[in-house]
């Protein structure tokens, strides 16, 4: 397995964990919204292993790249709407323990997050945002607009889904906007039953506090498995930066610096290595390596330049995770319209992730689909025995009455 599968997560994992605390204001509102930072973070942490796992699972030997934060601004979002066991299996989906957090706490959270992850900072550009898509006719209540628009900070567009090729356009169009042409098609298909479309998106672009030279980058050997070698533009530095070797999980970890003290986490797992490390990644895990990593002397680190991308469907994935109900005729989303009849139909997730000399440029975005449920059709096959009952309707009278055990006997 490529060691370029870890580096999926760690941007997006450690952004969960690390972009929040230090440049966070928490003024008036003290410990207990620090708490809450905290409760977010690590549950946030734990859905983006989780979701990894899956993903890993289902593209073997596949780059994996995404972003966990945006799927569960996503889905955090959807929350909004969602009542009963639909909105428990979100939450909890979301690794959330609600015995330990309410869902208000939750909302309010993420209404932090998403405002400290848009504080303007010259030494990154970073923006995190959420629109709707609603057809002409949906009628909203009054409530979910009011909270889409004050803790998701959701713009809202009136869309006309009756043509779904022009739907798609406008829709991907936005999301290419806000991820400076990163993101080019989240989706791919749009049914035209379609009445809502959820986005988040998140852009983000950074520069090594040390910068790689170009001069020093060649073309090296990247083992891809034992048997499998290709050719990759290797960058090499010389520098100090925060370094654990992990003999317990047989890995190495190298944490390079961004100019706004924000990090990217490189995790090289030992030969042969990578599935018992992948088993072990949960949140303890990372918070061991947070207390681990001291700055050391690299003498020679080589890192490959690279470029990768993804585009997912993750209704299977989040089934698997215990988001279910959404999906199906026993979907409560009647938090959208005050009427129990909508059912998500797609989660879509793209990603893209640039590494180079300069630092790094990533983008990503998550889109849910939502629709009417189709009228439910009642079907009854006759397909084993039966009996049968011929009735004259005017004297009531039984005029047959039999039992057919098999049609093809005489
Ligand atoms: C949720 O929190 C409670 C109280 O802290 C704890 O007893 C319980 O085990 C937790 N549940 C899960 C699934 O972690
Ligand atoms: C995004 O849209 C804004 C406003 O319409 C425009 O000014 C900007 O150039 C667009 N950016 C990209 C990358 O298309
Ligand atoms: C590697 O190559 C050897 C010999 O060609 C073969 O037996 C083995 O199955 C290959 N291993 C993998 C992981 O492809
Ligand atoms: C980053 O951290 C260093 C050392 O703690 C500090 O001197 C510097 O001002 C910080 N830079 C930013 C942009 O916060």
């Amino acid at each position: 397995m490529s060691p370029l599968l870890a580096l999926g997560l760690l941007l997006a994992g450690l952004c969960s964990v690390h972009c929040l605390p230090e440049n966070v204001v928490v003024k008036d509102q003290d410990r207990r919204a620090r708490v809450d930072d905290h409760t977010l973070a690590s549950s946030n942490t734990d859905f983006a292993f989780s979701l990894y796992k899956q993903l890993a699972l289902k593209n073997p030997n596949k780059n994996v790249i995404f972003s966990p934060l945006s799927v569960s601004i996503a889905l955090a979002f959807l929350s909004l709407g969602a009542r009963g066991s639909t909105l428990t299996e979100i939450l909890e989906g979301l690794k959330f323990n609600l015995t330990e957090i309410q869902e208000t706490e939750i909302h309010q959270g993420f209404q932090h997050l998403l405002q400290a992850l848009n504080q303007p900072n010259n030494q990154l550009q970073l923006s995190v945002g959420n629109a709707m898509f609603v057809q002409d006719q949906l009628k909203l209540l009054d409530k979910f607009i009011e909270d889409a628009h004050v803790l998701y900070s959701s713009e809202a567009f009136s869309t006309n889904f009756g043509d779904p090729e022009a739907a798609k356009s406008l829709i991907n169009d936005y999301v290419k906007n806000k991820t400076q042409g990163k993101i080019e098609e989240l989706f791919k298909v749009l049914s035209p039953e379609t009445v809502l479309v959820l986005v988040n998106y998140i852009y983000f672009k950074a520069q090594w506090k040390t910068r790689f030279d170009p001069k020093h980058t060649e073309q090296a050997e990247f083992h891809v498995s034992k048997n499998e070698t290709v050719e990759v533009p290797m960058m090499t530095l010389d520098l100090k930066t925060p370094y654990f070797r992990d003999k317990e999980l047989g890995c190495t970890l190298v944490e390079l610096m961004y100019t706004s003290n924000d990090s990217a986490l490189f995790i090289l797992p030992d030969e042969g290595k990578m599935q018992d490390l992948e088993a072990k990644l949960i949140p303890e895990t990372l918070t061991r390596w947070r207390e681990s990593l001291h700055p050391s002397r690299i003498h020679e680190l080589y890192l490959p330049k690279f470029s990768i991308k993804s585009n997912y469907e993750l209704n299977d994935i989040l089934f698997q995770l215990g988001i279910k109900k959404i999906f199906t005729d026993a979907a409560d989303l009647s938090g959208v319209t005050g009427t129990r009849n909508l059912v998500v139909s797609q989660v879509v997730h793209g990603a893209a992730l640039d590494v180079d000399e300069e630092g790094t440029e990533g983008a990503a975005a998550t889109g849910i689909s939502i629709e009417k449920l189709a009228f439910q059709r009642t079907t009854v096959r006759f397909d084993r025995p039966f009996l049968i009952a011929i009735v004259l309707k005017d004297t009531q009278s039984i005029i047959f009455l039999g039992k057919v055990t098999n049609p093809t006997q005489a």
